[in-house]
């Protein structure tokens, strides 16, 4: 049988607040998730019984720690699979840019291996099970434009669907989820009255737009996680600022920075003042929830084929 292939799409966090930290150190997030047509490429292929994982980048673990294998594993104890998998990443998403590259790879496992293994779980079934890998892994069974509540875990998709123009910029630099979220722990303070998703949200049903009022609540604890940063930082928000983004934010925990752009040549003039600054800055596109959806629907039918 042929490998199924499919594409592992990465996130930007639009906008991140923390509420507050959960007796299990985790924290009560509220969270404005948007995918964007930078993926990783993942094929599956069977193996008689064990989970195999072999990626291209050596940062990635190939060992039972890596998520996907984690999803594969999961989901072969939960549906009692006794077959095995070959999974095979192509990494393109930058790895510790706060991308969410490792839950989204998860996510992709357990789709793919659903269809594999003929399941028939679909993104209901296999939530459970996502949301035990990860707290990002439940939004990527949906992407597009979507509100993530508790952990990030419980995810609502917009009906407002956003299409912009994205300028994404890896200062190369790894920084740890965990780290940034521990040093948060230190200067919390309780934020029941801030809701700046919320402006956001009732502003783009009106189509007025309102970007500003979005915040990400790990910047100060990120940049103090990576001191490099800081100084990056501040030019990259200047480039992205002075050619018109309506956006310029870090993503997740970063260390990756990305600038919105609502046309594609203020965005092309963005990135290329970036690459002329010494950055790896990228462009891509949003992808709605239909164009998620429609990215799945091909993979499908690769594996008709
Ligand atoms: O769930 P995931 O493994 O992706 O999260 C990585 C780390 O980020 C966790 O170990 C935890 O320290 C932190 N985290 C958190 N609260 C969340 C999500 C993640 O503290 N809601």
């Amino acid at each position: 049988m042929k490998p199924l292939r499919l594409r592992s799409f990465a996130k930007i966090n639009l906008g991140l607040e923390v509420l507050g930290v959960h007796e299990d150190g985790y924290h009560e997030l509220r969270t404005l998730f948007q995918t964007i047509d930078l993926a990783d490429e993942i094929s599956l292929a069977p193996l008689p019984r064990a989970v195999r994982v072999v990626c291209d980048h050596p940062l990635v673990p190939t060992d039972a720690t890596n998520l996907a294998a984690r999803a594969a594993e999961l989901l072969r104890g939960y549906a009692r699979v006794a077959q095995g998998v070959q999974i095979r990443i192509k990494k393109r998403i930058p790895v510790g840019g706060g991308l969410g590259g490792g839950s989204s790879n998860a996510a992709a496992v357990l789709m793919g291996l659903d269809r594999l293994w003929k399941l028939g779980l679909g993104p209901d079934g296999l939530h459970r099970l996502a949301r035990r890998i990860g707290a990002d892994v439940p939004y990527f069974l949906l992407g597009g434009t979507a509100l993530g509540l508790a952990r990030g875990d419980e995810v609502y998709p917009l009906r407002r669907q956003i299409r912009a123009h994205v300028v994404l910029v890896d200062p190369g630099v790894h920084v740890s989820t965990a780290r940034v979220f521990q040093r948060l722990d230190g200067q919390l303070t309780p934020r029941e009255k801030s809701n700046s998703i919320f402006y956001f949200i009732s502003r783009e049903l009106e189509g007025s737009g309102g970007y500003r009022f979005l915040q990400n609540d790990l910047e100060e604890a990120a940049l103090e996680e990576a001191p490099v940063l800081r100084e990056q930082a501040g030019r990259i928000r200047a480039v992205l600022s002075r050619e018109g983004a309506s956006l310029a934010a870090l993503s997740g925990s970063g260390s990756s920075y990305f600038g919105l752009f609502e046309d594609a040549r203020p965005a092309r003039r963005a990135r290329a003042a970036l690459a002329a600054e010494g950055f790896r800055a990228l462009g891509v596109r949003t992808l709605t929830l239909e164009q998620y959806r429609g990215a799945w629907g091909r993979s499908r039918n690769r594996l008709r084929q």
